[in-house]
């Protein structure tokens, strides 16, 4: 039997992957570590908590002895760690805990996996140590035209057209990281350790990239989840900038697929870039989702004049659109090639963008009270501070 721990199993991605292992290997014994910071939320996992094959641990990654205990007691012999502070807009504001978590917390988790995986008569033999990063780390790439091309943007790995949307550099295995904020950088720090412990001691490590994940139980301190949250409300949906920065976006569950996949199949010591094949402008995709959200709520659209003279309809919350100032160091554009994983282990993104948006918007309308619960208390405080004044 496999022992599997992963860890932030109660956040965003976590709880996708934790229920994807959690159903689809019953062989599997799947410890859930995570720490439940303001982001990790166990109602995540409420339909799989009660699986024979479930086990959830509270615990801080960057208790060393904690996590050794633990990787002891329950024979260990996989980690997909996903545990990080996650959000861009945290890290400008506290970049110490981002160091402290993702950098230490990673190296915390390495070190305990060291010790007893080298305790073991087999030691590394049928091991992994498996680490979720994000494109992030590559820095920022151009638009080269600007002007993109006409929606829908989403083409497949085996295709060229993606080379058409933004701009004709992508992001690949070899780019080199020259992360911009303090996520990025404690991110980039930790994809080092991870390599660094598999040159010197052996261990056998693999590394993927992501680009931006969207779908359900993504914490709305996120664009997507947010905007769907403040259009539900009525409240300013805040742009960044001009809303002209270009994310790569990839439905969560084909993200959890993938993960399954290179934890299988991944070569050690590799790297994979992820992604959807799916650039949009920041203002694009908030009005894909402002139009969802009111045909889904049974909103009116209002009749209005265009600049060419034409009676066009525009859903009525259009209006909440509110320019506000930019993020400090703003990545202007981010955009993965994930041919390799398309060419080595055959993934593609499953989901056209339209119809993951679709559903995105459905589960949260679907699931308004989870979306209150996590939205009361300390997120009003947090939202203030974030968005009050800007
Ligand atoms: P998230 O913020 O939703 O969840 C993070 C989880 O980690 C939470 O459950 C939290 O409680 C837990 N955690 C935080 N600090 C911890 C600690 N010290 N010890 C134990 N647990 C701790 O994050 P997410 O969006 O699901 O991202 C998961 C991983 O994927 C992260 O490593 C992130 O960098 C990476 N990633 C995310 C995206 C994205 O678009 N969300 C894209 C690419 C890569
Ligand atoms: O690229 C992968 C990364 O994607 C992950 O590593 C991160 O964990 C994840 O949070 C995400 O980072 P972003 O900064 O791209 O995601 P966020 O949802 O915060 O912002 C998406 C874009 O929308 C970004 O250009 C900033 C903009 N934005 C965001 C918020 C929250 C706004 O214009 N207004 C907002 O209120």
């Amino acid at each position: 039997m496999k022992s599997i721990i992963i860890t932030g199993g109660a956040g965003f991605i976590g709880s996708h992957v934790v229920r994807l292992f959690v159903s689809k290997y019953p062989e599997y014994k799947i410890i859930n570590l995570d720490k439940l910071t303001y982001a990790g939320n166990l109602a995540n996992l409420k339909d799989i908590e009660d699986k024979p094959n479930y086990k959830f641990v509270k615990i801080d990654i960057c208790d060393f002895e904690g996590v050794l205990k633990l990787m002891q007691e329950e024979h260990v012999d996989g980690i997909i760690h996903l545990a990080a502070e996650s959000h861009v807009d945290r890290s400008i504001k506290d970049p110490f805990t981002f160091a402290q978590t993702n950098v230490m917390g990673t190296l915390s988790l390495l070190q305990a996996a060291k010790a007893y995986w080298e305790s073991l008569p087999e030691k590394y033999e049928g091991k992994r140590f498996y680490h979720i990063s994000t494109d992030e780390v590559y820095g920022a790439l151009e638009l080269t035209h600007p002007e993109g091309i006409e929606p829908p943007f989403t083409t497949t790995a085996s295709s060229s057209e993606h080379h058409l949307a933004y701009g004709d550099k992508f992001f690949l295995e070899t780019t080199k990281y020259n992360p911009h904020s303090p996520y990025s950088a404690s991110k980039a720090s930790s994809d080092h350790f991870v390599r660094a412990f598999h040159d010197t001691y052996g261990m056998p490590v693999v590394i993927t990239n992501c680009s931006n994940n969207y779908g359900p139980y993504q914490f709305p301190e996120k664009l997507i989840p947010l905007f769907i949250n403040n259009i539900r409300y009525r409240k300013p949906l805040p742009v960044y900038g001009k809303g002209e920065n270009v994310r790569d976006w990839l439905y969560v569950e084909d993200h959890a697929r993938v993960i399954d996949v290179i934890f299988h199949e991944g070569k050690i010591a590799d790297t994979y870039n992820i992604g959807g094949f799916n650039e949009w402008k920041n203002i694009d995709i908030i009005k894909v989702v402002i139009k969802t959200v009111d045909r889904l709520l049974g909103r009116k659209a209002k009749i209005v004049t265009d600049e060419n003279g034409h009676q066009v309809e525009v859903p009525e919350d259009m209006d909440l659109i509110t320019f506000v100032t930019d993020r400090a160091g703003h990545d202007l554009r981010y955009a993965i090639d994930s041919s390799k994983l398309q060419r080595e282990l055959s993934w593609e993104p499953s989901l056209q963008f339209e119809e993951g948006i679709e559903k995105t918007v459905r589960w949260y309308l679907d699931n308004q009270e989870w979306l209150d619960n996590v939205t009361s208390g300390d997120y009003q405080k947090y939202y203030e501070k974030m968005y009050s004044n800007r």
